[in-house]
């Protein structure tokens, strides 16, 4: 990596102000890691600079045909100076699934992992003190000037940083989401396991429908019998039953396989709790929350972390889970996995990758 750093075009107390209240994907840091790629020379000029605009051909693929994917993941301050990722690799592994389902060279673990340490090393001061952190964006797209449809033969990798707080503006207790009847996110075959730009582009129309209804997210049923809960707009769902059991919607090419889903399904199964994965239907949720056999939903995700899910909205109406606010369950399991990720609690399934 060439470095190009240079002096913030911040001040340090304009900066303060900034990380105060920083919402969410708003305030960026300095700096950006951009990789080129080629098909015949391969990863070349891989470099550390100043964040700017790129230069770009209106002819880019990208711009034609969503040849584009990408990855999220946080980056927290400790007390001593550092700085630490949770599970760095798992973000490295999925941009390399996406990569091959959208004919995307294959960037090697290592360089994922070396430009994203980079990045946070440089900009550690954009890392938000209490609650916040730096949220990172890896993304690569289609860089050649061609219309024609296939592979591009280059590609432009980068790695910026934004620092946040919540993702949900709200300051109710729990959000609230609308069932889509009228679009779905994935078919079977498609790239809905993929963390491709068009899948996000694709859920707008629906997410900007729950927000006419006064929805904080969308949740997409499966596209087959638009029966099966799959997940939301930008997160994936869990179920807690009275019994204490949990279960969340099984992977299988139409799910965006969440890290933070995964993480909580190893936390759970540390606590001794009954978790799997299985399908759940739309109509099998109302009735549970209507006999109280539901407790608890919530939504999990990198930018989300554990949110509780407070009411339901579709067409056919509207019902509550639970109190309507979050449950013991959803606390328990955020505050597990917020400890492990804060360096707060021990770290037993070495989650925590120092910067
Ligand atoms: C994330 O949780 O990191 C995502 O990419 C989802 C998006 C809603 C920000």
């Amino acid at each position: 990596f060439a470095h190009v750093p240079h002096p913030s075009p911040v001040s340090a107390e304009k900066r303060a102000e900034l990380l105060k209240n920083p919402g969410f994907g708003r305030v960026f840091s300095d700096h950006m890691v951009t990789i080129r790629y080629h098909e015949t020379k391969g990863w070349y000029d891989a470099k550390v600079e100043p964040r700017a605009p790129i230069p770009m051909d209106p002819a880019a693929a990208v711009l034609h045909y969503a040849q584009e994917i990408f990855e999220g993941l946080k980056a927290y301050r400790t007390a001593d100076g550092g700085a630490t990722l949770f599970r760095p690799l798992e973000n490295a592994r999925r941009f390399q699934q996406s990569a091959e389902r959208l004919a995307m060279p294959i960037l090697p673990e290592n360089v994922f992992l070396e430009a994203v340490d980079q990045l946070v090393k440089i900009d550690r001061a954009w890392i938000p003190e209490g609650d916040g952190s730096l949220y990172i964006r890896p993304f690569m797209f289609a860089n050649e000037i061609f219309l024609g449809v296939k592979p591009s033969s280059d590609y432009l990798f980068i790695v910026i940083a934004s620092s946040v707080g919540a993702y949900f503006k709200t300051d109710a207790p729990a959000v609230s989401v609308w069932v889509s009847q009228d679009y779905t996110r994935a078919a079977p075959g498609g790239t809905g396991a993929a963390k491709c730009g068009g899948n996000y582009a694709s859920s707008l129309q629906a997410q900007a429908e729950a927000t006419r209804h006064g929805c904080d997210q969308v949740v997409f049923l499966d596209a087959v019998e638009q029966r099966w809960i799959e997940e939301l707009g930008g997160m994936n769902i869990f179920f807690v039953f009275d019994d204490g059991s949990m279960i969340t919607p099984p992977l299988g090419g139409t799910i965006l396989p969440g890290i933070t889903r995964n993480s909580l399904l190893t936390l759970a199964k540390d606590k001794g709790i009954k978790v799997s994965e299985e399908r759940y239907s739309i109509d099998q949720w109302r009735k549970d929350a209507a006999s109280g056999r539901l407790r608890e939903a919530f939504a999990c995700g990198t930018a989300a972390v554990v949110t509780p899910i407070g009411t339901v909205r579709s067409n056919d109406g509207e019902f509550r889970i639970g109190n309507g606010g979050s449950g013991a369950k959803t606390e328990e399991l955020k505050a597990a996995l917020v400890g492990i990720q804060r360096g707060r609690t021990a770290d037993p399934h070495g989650w925590i990758h120092r910067v």
